[in-house]
């Protein structure tokens, strides 16, 4: 009613011409929608609370999700965890299960203090509440929470909770690789596909500074405006066909920030999927995860630029030498976020413990310090460049 009757006075301002008042009037019907009706519509809901007749979960661990993961729920999903986490735990947000839940789950990108402030549910001190943050110190965004967090649930090794992006499993037997169909099937040299311009670690420097030194590399994605044949746009990189990525012996895996256990996808999906040979910065933060020194190349191994292309093109041509970066897949293979052990189906297994009481409590007096920017080092493409 308001909205109507200020956009009206507005609108008969006598000395305006017509065309002059539809444009005033269309001005303020703008702003007074983005204003006041747009956020409310397109916002997330802050909470996520269905009041709808709750399934029955009586005999499962309920993980209480209290928040989206940006614009979607959390999957209730445990299909691809270890057998033995299958039909054990269950996430919920219907506000019926808050009581009978073993654990509350926050995303740190839907929260901060001031939201905190108002979940409307009093405080159950008997069971965790979990912070939940994938991404590096300078995207998750975390604050002090003062002791409200009980536990952390982080691509780093020592969270709570261990959800990386992926991760090595050791096979119970050694496994066959065909050796030859890879090297068959390895007809391209080396693909980055990239899609984030805002980085920490001057990558796209250090790429072009490969270029410059000989290394031929296909440059891919929205930083380069040029997307692959048949890669669904929205669908980014992992999206991308399969028949496009594989045929790549090398890839580049440089991560938007070099931070202390930060591996991502384009690490794992791509070594995974499409038997690519990942090209990093700096080794010790993949040793660091206790990833074998040959699944890899680093580019820190090298004294200068020159001689990593050299390394490159001598790897490149020779079946034997290539073949060493592939040799841990008869040792291990690579799970999946959220996958056998990983992430959500770790949360679950940590609950068992957690109600057997083999885990003491605990909480974090300052969360914002425990995920910090001191645990990224970008000044790593100085000094090459
Ligand atoms: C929920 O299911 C359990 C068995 O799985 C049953 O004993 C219980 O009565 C059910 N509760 C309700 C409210 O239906
Ligand atoms: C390995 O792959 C090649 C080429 O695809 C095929 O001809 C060969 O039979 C395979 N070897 C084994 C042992 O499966
Ligand atoms: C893209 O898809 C079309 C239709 O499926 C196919 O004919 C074409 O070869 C594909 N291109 C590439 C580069 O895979
Ligand atoms: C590349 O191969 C050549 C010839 O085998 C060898 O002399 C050279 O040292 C190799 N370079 C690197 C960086 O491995
Ligand atoms: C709980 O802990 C006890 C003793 O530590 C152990 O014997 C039992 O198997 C555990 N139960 C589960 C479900 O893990
Ligand atoms: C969670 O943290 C609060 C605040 O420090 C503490 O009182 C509570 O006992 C903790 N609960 C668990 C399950 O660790």
């Amino acid at each position: 009613m308001m909205i109507q009757k200020t956009g009206g006075a507005t609108c008969t301002w006598k000395y305006l011409g017509r065309y002059k008042k539809l444009g005033v009037c269309a001005i303020v019907v703008v702003f007074l929608w983005y204003g006041t009706l747009a956020p409310r519509r397109t916002m997330v809901p802050i909470w996520d609370l269905q009041e709808e007749e709750a399934k029955n979960l009586s005999g499962k661990i309920v993980i209480f999700a209290a928040t989206h993961y940006f614009s979607a729920p959390f999957k209730d999903d445990f299909q691809e965890c270890h057998q033995k986490f299958q039909n054990v735990c269950a996430i919920s947000s219907q506000r019926a299960h808050f009581s009978q839940a073993s654990a509350v789950i926050f995303h740190s990108r839907n929260i901060n203090s001031k939201v905190l402030s108002s979940f409307p549910f009093p405080r159950r001190l008997e069971i965790p509440y979990v912070m939940v943050a994938y991404e590096s110190p300078y995207n998750a965004k975390l604050e002090i929470y003062k002791d409200f967090f009980n536990w952390t649930m982080s691509y780093r090794m020592d969270a709570d909770v261990f959800a990386p992006y992926g991760g090595l499993l050791r096979n119970s037997e050694l496994v066959k690789v065909n050796y030859t169909e890879i090297w068959k099937s390895k007809t391209k040299g080396t693909l980055w596909l990239v899609s984030n311009k805002y980085v920490k670690n001057k990558r796209k420097e250090l790429v072009e500074k490969l270029i410059e030194n000989g290394m031929k590399i296909d440059l891919y994605g929205k930083v380069y405006d040029r997307e692959p044949e048949n890669c669904s746009q929205d669908g980014g990189q992992e999206g991308c066909d399969e028949k496009f990525q594989s045929p790549y012996r090398f890839t580049i895996a440089f991560e938007n920030s070099n931070c202390k256990d930060y591996v991502t996808e384009k690490f794992w999906i791509k070594a995974e999927r499409y038997r690519m040979v990942p090209i990093v910065m700096s080794r010790k933060i993949y040793k660091n995860l206790g990833i074998p020194d040959n699944m890899y190349i680093a580019v820190d191994d090298f004294k200068t630029l020159k001689e990593f292309v050299e390394f490159i093109k001598n790897v490149s041509s020779n079946e034997k030498e290539y073949m060493k970066y592939h040799r841990w897949r008869e040792e291990f293979r690579i799970a999946e976020a959220n996958h056998e052990v990983f992430g959500f189906c770790d949360l679950c297994q940590k609950l068992i413990n957690f109600k057997n009481r083999t885990i003491p409590r605990r909480s974090y007096s300052n969360l914002k310090a425990w995920h910090n920017e001191d645990n990224c080092d970008n000044s790593f493409v100085d000094r090459y460049l």
